[in-house]
């Protein structure tokens, strides 16, 4: 038996404040939770949607420290380029906050309290890398170091981002401070853990039992967390930006962003609504939802269930719908790389599109895995669904209803067998798309959206009105009527997906309701009604449009890669002995031939003054085998031998590589013998 609830409370994972927010945000997030609230206000139900900025964390005091400003110019700046971007997309919160509030501050150390003092926390001391020049424990993104893995030198303290791998600061290689570049040491700390491993039971039986409806992707991930043994996790951290520990002996010590974070939910609906705040957390019949991407999964459906659990008045989540990722052109969307569609960015580019955005993006929304969004994609959705079906549809109504009754409603006659076909299959649509909207399927609720528009340009097309007007008006009044009735539920069906488009087309159709339950009937439009002034809800984007946007992100691409180059810091110094170890000599090349199935790979034979060697080298991509014969070389002669694909290869032809990773090899300015030492 499904539960059922009075209301339901609505929540989006809080976006850092810093940077902007980009598509992967909106689609992954923003735009279903708003599709999903709205369609619950058109059904007339009680409804909160809850948003706002995670105002704390290591990465904002980085961008701080960096720009030489406070953590907090940073999240004010970008908590309002965030709500601005939120509000012109349409995103209908009901409260847009954030968690450097002072509301926030006292709900989240509240909490913390509560767990402390009923006793839900451990202890533990535990070693630290401390910098003794700016005295202060360091976060693992504030240690660099080499990675032991693969010997980048530049790995965090929590990560190499070269290999991907995970780290601990003490793993790695020559640690340093990113803040005054000393070595630090290791020092002894005291936090305070959430040992998950108690909750265990209870989120196996919760979650594995009792919410096997979740998505695979959300209940797999949870399942191979819990099955993986849960340990207890710490709360607070060494930092001097958050929410302050609330005990004694806590000083320079913040709650963890991760624990304040959700909690930030609560706050933001006690901002709102002071006095009934609590209905919305603790009656049992409220239903509650988190709306995140796939990276939030553990935080939201482990660590803050086990919190609310812990403090035993909350209500627990009834579903987290997560999303994968959308990545961009083929890649992932990344921030610092500014591999990003930003939304700020968008409108400016693209004014008064909204809607087109919105629609591509549930059109691709990665509910089931990661997609991709790609601007020919996007084009072509405008072109061919937005401006081909559903404007192309509402505009020849509209246009013929003007031209033939003078802008009023037709009344309808007699329908025929045709029409009472197309009847019947808009009248479905209802269940359809809300069964999908239920299950938080988004992309296949739109999709039958369109397929209404779909019905209503097919009738029209095969009843032709244009071609009856001179024969016979009774009837293209009746396929007017039908075809405005058709228009009257694109409204309806449209407005949680396209609400700036559905509220122009109201407009439109002059129509002074709108509610869920209208859905699916054919007398929405009374006889007689006076239509407004017919607009275009719109329009075809052009190739050269597209094109910009594509170059944009072409010259990204290649900034990217310059960038990467220059950034190769110049090694730590080495000794005068170190140097002399490495033996280059110069040779003659005698043979050079391509390497069987290796694109990369030169095989050559080297005129080394000693005999001959062979030596493989991976610049195949930059010469033709028969151009390096008879040119001198520079080589490392004492490296240790390594098989590359099977041939042993003695020694490194020594190359240069510019910005854009081309390889050229090095050559003496003059001629000299094989063997030369090159010093
Ligand atoms: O991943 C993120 O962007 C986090 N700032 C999400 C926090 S969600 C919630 F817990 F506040
Ligand atoms: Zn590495």
């Amino acid at each position: 038996m499904e539960k059922k609830f009075k209301r339901t409370l609505v929540t989006t994972a809080l976006p850092y404040a810093n940077g902007p927010v980009h598509i992967g945000h909106l689609a992954g997030v923003y735009v279903p939770a708003d599709i999903y609230a709205r369609y619950l206000r058109l059904k007339g139900e009680e409804v909160l949607l809850i948003g706002g900025s995670d105002e704390h964390g290591v990465p904002i005091t980085i961008k701080a420290r960096k720009e030489g400003v406070t953590p907090q110019d940073i999240v004010d700046r970008y908590h309002t380029i965030i709500k601005d971007s939120f509000e012109e997309f349409g995103i209908s919160f009901d409260i847009y906050s954030r968690t450097s509030s002072k509301i926030h501050h006292e709900m989240a150390s509240d909490f913390f309290r509560k767990l402390y003092d009923k006793g839900e926390f451990i202890e533990k001391v535990s070693q630290q890398y401390y910098d003794e020049e700016a005295q202060q424990f360091l976060a693992d993104r504030y240690i660099t170091g080499t990675c032991p893995h693969c010997h980048n030198e530049r790995a965090y303290g929590d990560q190499c981002e070269a290999c991907g791998t995970s780290l601990n600061a003490t793993d790695l290689i020559n640690p340093k401070s990113a803040i005054s570049g000393s070595q630090p040491v290791l020092r002894d700390t005291k936090h305070w853990y959430l040992p998950l491993d108690k909750w265990e039971p209870f989120l196996r039986e919760w979650i594995l039992e009792g919410h096997k409806e979740w998505r695979s992707n959300v209940y797999g991930q949870c399942k191979s967390w819990i099955d993986m043994g849960l340990q207890p996790r710490a709360v607070s951290r060494d930092l001097d930006w958050g929410v302050p520990v609330p005990v004694e002996g806590a000083d320079g010590k913040v709650l963890y962003v991760w624990f304040d974070a959700p909690i930030g939910y609560i706050s933001n609906t006690k901002e709102l609504l002071p006095d009934s705040w609590e209905k919305w957390w603790k009656d049992p019949e409220t239903k509650m939802l988190h709306f995140i991407g796939k990276d939030n999964i553990v935080f939201h459906c482990i660590v803050f269930p086990a919190m609310l659990k812990a403090e035993g008045s909350y209500n627990l989540p009834e579903n987290v719908p997560a999303n994968e990722f959308l990545n961009l052109e083929g890649d992932k969307i990344s921030t610092s790389r500014n591999w990003a569609v930003w939304l700020h960015e968008y409108l400016r580019d693209f004014p008064g599109k909204q809607d087109v955005l919105r629609y591509v993006l549930t059109a691709n929304a990665p509910e089931t895995k990661d997609n991709d969004f790609t601007w020919r994609d996007f084009q072509a959705r405008n072109n061919n669904e937005l401006v081909a079906i559903l404007g192309n549809f509402i505009n020849r109504s509209l246009v013929l209803t003007h031209k033939y009754f003078g802008g009023k409603v037709p009344a309808a006659g007699e329908l025929s067998e045709y029409d009472r076909a197309t009847l019947a299959e808009f009248t479905d649509v209802k269940s359809t798309v809300e069964g999908y909207l239920d299950n938080y399927r988004f992309r296949d609720a739109q999709r039958e959206a369109m397929n209404l528009a779909r019905i209503g340009n097919k009738y029209l097309a095969d009843t032709e009105p244009w071609k009856l007007a001179k024969t016979d008006m009774d009837r293209v009044a009746t396929i007017l009527n039908l075809a405005l009735q058709i228009s009257a539920n694109l409204a309806i069906a449209f407005e949680p997906f396209l609400p700036f488009s559905a509220a122009k087309l109201r407009r439109m159709l002059n129509m002074s309701e709108c509610r869920w339950e209208q859905l699916g009937s054919s007398n929405l439009l009374a006889e007689g009604t006076e239509l407004g002034a017919t607009e275009l809800l719109f329009e075809k984007i052009e190739d050269a449009t597209i094109d910009a946007q594509m170059l944009k992100l072409e010259e990204i691409k290649k900034a990217n890669q310059l960038n990467e180059h220059k950034a190769a810091p110049i090694r730590d110094n080495i000794e005068f002995d170190d140097f002399m170890k490495l033996d280059i000599r110069v040779g003659k090349v005698l043979e050079c031939t391509k390497v069987p199935k290796a694109d990369k790979l030169l095989q050559f034979r080297i005129d080394d003054g000693l005999g001959g060697r062979t030596i493989v080298s991976g610049i195949a991509k930059y010469y033709n085998p028969e151009e390096l014969v008879g040119k001198n070389v520079c080589f490392v002669a004492n490296l240790a031998p390594r098989k590359l694909r099977g041939i042993e290869s003695q020694g490194m032809i020594l190359s240069a590589e510019d910005a854009d990773g081309r390889l050229v090899v090095i050559t003496p300015a003059d001629e000299v013998k094989p063997g030369s030492e090159v010093k």
